[in-house]
């Protein structure tokens, strides 16, 4: 295994245009610091919006020569990142868990998560296809053929560094366009690591620009109203994804966005409670519940709720927090001071509407932004922690009465990003399947996030989808070609 010290002589901490790593237009430089300890990690180029446009720029002039790449060459780069990914797979994931704080074993999941993205869409890129028809009338023939949509911005977040990245980057690669990458300036360093492997892979200069700035307004902001620009795809809160679809208006951008979630977790009285238990822990406290598919709200039928929460409160008192790096870790810090602090305040929140604190509750000591695994019975049902994303290690438990109140609750929120349900009755799960109002659902399942499988949401988590054969076509746009019937002289 490669030391800290090792690993952070040996990732690039510049910004990379046109194939050349390279400093800020004005010198700048930004800390990147582990939230375990609060101690600086690496100090990387902070682009400018000179940078900005020289990224564009680069990302423009490639992509002619680009799309007319063999698919087949395409799909080798791609295969060959995969395999150096996976050969470097500790040092990705200590990567990640240093600048973004989860547990090794679960940051060497995300490495395997993420590197599949380069797999599977390695597999795709040969695979795009048109059609040729007859008209109806038989007077012309119909060429549709699929076309790359051009230079990409890329926003992508803290939590998971790698795999949010490969969700994006794979496809453009396959379906022929070029992009400017703006990682989350929290883990930029992850980033900066797969840069390097996609050059080594063959990636060609100005294909993938990479530009972590602290002034992701100001650098990309410019971006999004270019008409160079074709394509925006986002990760991140509602909040900001708003903004930038307003923003992507005036070029009318092709846009993908993966925002804000609330997943309801649904225990019916028919369920195996015991699967159920496991399952919530791992739609709870994957990734410390720092992901948008995380479950937020609890939703366990009032005959079940008790054996239910007693079996889940005892799980979840066996996490141990401590710095990922150590053996012992099953939760790490949240990312930074803001996340920690808006968990207090919601489980404080809680508790004043009436929740009942049944484990946890609290931050631990610092350094390093902690919090306690934490379960809340008894929430009422208008309580404000039920409405917001939680994005920590916090479940608060909420009864219902019957199947149809459980559908309403959990279809009570402005997301819909995924639901989990539990139960043994395949009719149910039917109707689950029919009335949740969701992009993605689980049934006695707690993940369901698989690189072959189209993630996104509905209502406001989201547009558009990432992964599975759905994917590429993110990238791409369709062309059609009407042809005369020379033969036809009618
Ligand atoms: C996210 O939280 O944004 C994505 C999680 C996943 O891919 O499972």
């Amino acid at each position: 295994m490669i030391s800290e010290a090792e690993l952070l002589e040996r990732i690039p901490t510049g910004l990379h245009i046109d194939g050349r790593w390279r400093e800020a237009a004005n010198g700048g430089r930004f800390d990147v610091t582990d939230p375990a300890t609060e101690l600086l990690l690496a100090r990387v180029a902070d682009a400018s919006p000179e940078d900005g446009a020289a990224a564009l720029d680069a990302a423009a002039r490639a992509q002619r020569d680009w799309e007319r790449t063999a698919p087949r060459e395409r799909a080798e780069i791609l295969r060959r990142a995969f395999d150096l990914v996976t050969a470097r797979a500790d040092e990705f994931a200590l990567a990640m868990t240093l600048e973004m704080g989860k547990p090794l074993a679960e940051a060497r999941g995300e490495v395997a998560y993420g590197a599949e993205f380069l797999r599977w869409f390695s597999e795709e890129a040969p695979r795009v296809a048109g059609r040729y028809a007859t008209a109806p009338d038989g007077r012309n023939r119909l060429l549709v053929v699929k076309r790359p949509v051009g230079p990409c911005l890329f926003i992508t977040p803290w939590n998971f560094p790698l795999a949010m990245a490969t969700r994006k980057i794979a496809p453009a690669i396959a379906a022929g366009c070029t992009m400017v990458l703006k990682p989350a300036a929290l883990t930029p360093l992850t980033a900066l690591l797969l840069t390097q492997v996609l050059e080594e892979a063959g990636l060609p200069a100005g294909v993938l620009n990479v530009i972590p700035t602290t002034r992701a307004g100001a650098v990309t902001g410019p971006l999004i109203k270019d008409s160079r620009l074709r394509k925006l795809s986002f990760t991140g809160s509602t909040e900001v994804g708003r903004r930038l679809i307003a923003d992507s208006a005036d070029q009318v951008l092709k846009v993908s966005m993966e925002l804000g979630g609330n997943a309801p977790f649904l225990v019916f009285e028919d369920a195996d409670i015991d699967a159920a238990v496991e399952g919530a822990v791992l739609a709870k406290m994957r990734n410390g519940g720092e992901a948008c598919v995380a479950a937020n709200r609890f939703l366990v039928h009032e005959s079940v709720a008790e054996e239910f929460s007693e079996a889940f409160t005892a799980r979840m008192a066996a996490f141990h927090p401590a710095r990922g790096t150590d053996p012992a870790s099953t939760i790490g810090p949240m990312v930074d001071a803001a996340t920690r602090d808006k968990i207090v305040s919601l489980v404080d929140g809680a508790v004043e509407d009436g929740a009942r604190i049944a484990l946890g509750g609290s931050a631990l000591p610092g350094p390093g932004y902690f919090y306690r695994p934490t379960v809340l019975v008894d929430v009422p049902a208008d309580a404000r922690i039920l409405d917001e994303e939680i994005f920590g290690p916090v479940a608060p438990i909420t009864t219902f009465r019957d199947e149809e109140q459980a559908i309403r609750l959990a279809n009570a929120t402005p997301f819909g990003l995924v639901c989990f349900a539990y139960t043994r009755d395949l009719d149910r799960a039917l109707r689950l399947a029919e009335d949740l109002e969701t992009g993605m659902l689980g049934i006695n399942a707690g993940v369901v996030s698989n690189p072959a499988a189209p993630f996104g949401g509905v209502k406001q988590s989201g547009l558009g989808r990432e992964g599975g054969i759905e994917g590429i076509e993110e990238y791409l746009e369709t062309r059609y070609v009407g042809i005369a019937d020379p033969t036809r002289k009618d």
